[in-house]
């Protein structure tokens, strides 16, 4: 029986290592351990010997019947990963090729519009900031000088997220302001930043949809006053549209976290119903903006009678629609592939304010 048992071992180790494919190994196990498997047979003998007998026998049946069942797996093991490297192999892509030429991708006019907002940016010497699209009452409105109960709150259309364990109310941002908050508690003045980022509100029609984007403006240092804000905005707008004249006018407004705040309009045209920018007579309103609330600034923990500065803040759709002629701003969002062609940018088309805004 020793015999047996240690020839049957030699036999079937061997037949493992000589399998050269997952198909192979599966016959070699049928044939040991399967059903009529020779592992198996040896098994049903058990039964008919002495009880001494079978339990040294049983025993070294066990060990061989495991001893094969590892050798199997083993092996299974080697082809599996031999076939994993040779798929990583003939998958292999490299990075470092030029791109092809029949490419058809193309960046969404939002990403064009934020890149171009923040090449002008940039070169004034702004960096970029942002924060997290889920904030807490406190960054998006308390912070920003909306008392409680205020009716501006009601007006930003809020999704309001299931109330949260610590207490908090957390909701979706209805505009990028709050990073203004999370900005000035993190940084110390002078501070020059653009925030560009997702905002939310419960409205759906022509011109509003549930998400849209903004770019937010924050200048915080000693001496920054209205007239710095009204020349940087101006400076924009002019680059941005491609108006090297193009007038601008500040309207008295109200935000609860500045004041004075504006509006800014710049200059255009109705003429035929066709909106043209230029300095045409008409007016058109783009932007709102002010100097930093001094209860925003306490409220971040910087002195009123020390720092000083202004904010703005604008659609990034609104200035997208304008310039590229796009007439609903729902089909910003709606995956279409033939408005994304037409309205889509080449994706390598950075833009730059010496390489020229756009195409
Ligand atoms: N947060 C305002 C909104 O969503 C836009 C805005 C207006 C931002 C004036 C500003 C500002 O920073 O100064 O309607």
């Amino acid at each position: 029986m020793t015999d047996n048992i240690d020839q049957l071992r030699g036999e079937l180790l061997a037949a493992v290592s000589a399998a050269q494919d997952a198909a192979a190994i599966e016959d070699v196990r049928v044939g040991a351990l399967g059903k009529k498997g020779q592992i198996t047979g040896l098994m049903a003998t058990l039964g008919k010997m002495a009880p001494d007998e079978r339990k040294a026998f049983g025993q070294r049946l066990n060990v061989l019947k495991d001893e094969i069942a590892a050798a199997l797996d083993g092996r299974k093991r080697e082809f599996e990963s031999a076939a994993l490297n040779a798929r990583l192999a003939s998958e292999h892509m490299d990075v470092t090729l030029p791109i092809r030429p029949e490419a058809k991708g193309t960046l969404h006019p939002i990403t064009q519009t934020m890149d171009e907002v923040a090449a002008i940016f940039g070169q004034m010497g702004f960096e970029v900031a942002d924060g997290p699209d889920i904030e807490d009452d406190f960054h998006n409105f308390t912070a920003l000088n909306f008392p409680p109960g205020h009716p501006a709150r009601e007006m930003h259309d809020t999704f309001f997220l299931p109330p949260g364990e610590d207490g908090n109310r957390y909701l979706l941002r209805t505009h990028t302001s709050p990073v203004q908050i999370r900005t000035m508690m993190t940084q110390k003045p002078p501070i020059r930043v653009i925030i560009p980022g997702r905002t939310y509100r419960c409205d759906y029609d022509m011109t509003h949809t549930p998400m849209f984007h903004q770019v937010e403006l924050l200048v915080i240092d000693t001496e920054t006053n209205m007239s710095h804000l009204r020349g940087c905005l101006q400076e924009f707008v002019r680059t941005y549209f491609g108006v090297d004249d193009l007038t601008t006018r500040f309207r008295p407004s109200f935000f609860p976290f500045t004041e004075p705040s504006a509006e800014m309009d710049i200059g255009c045209s109705r003429k035929g119903g066709e909106l043209k920018i230029g300095n045409h007579g008409d007016w058109l309103e783009i932007l709102g903006c002010g100097m930093v609330h001094p209860n925003v600034l306490r409220a971040c923990g910087l002195d009123p009678d020390v720092y000083q500065g202004f904010a703005a803040g604008m659609g990034i759709e609104r200035i997208a629609m304008l310039k590229y002629g796009i007439p609903d701003l729902r089909t910003f969002f709606e995956s279409d592939l033939r408005w994304l062609r037409h309205y889509g940018f080449a994706a390598l088309d950075i833009p730059s304010i010496t390489g020229g805004l756009t195409r």
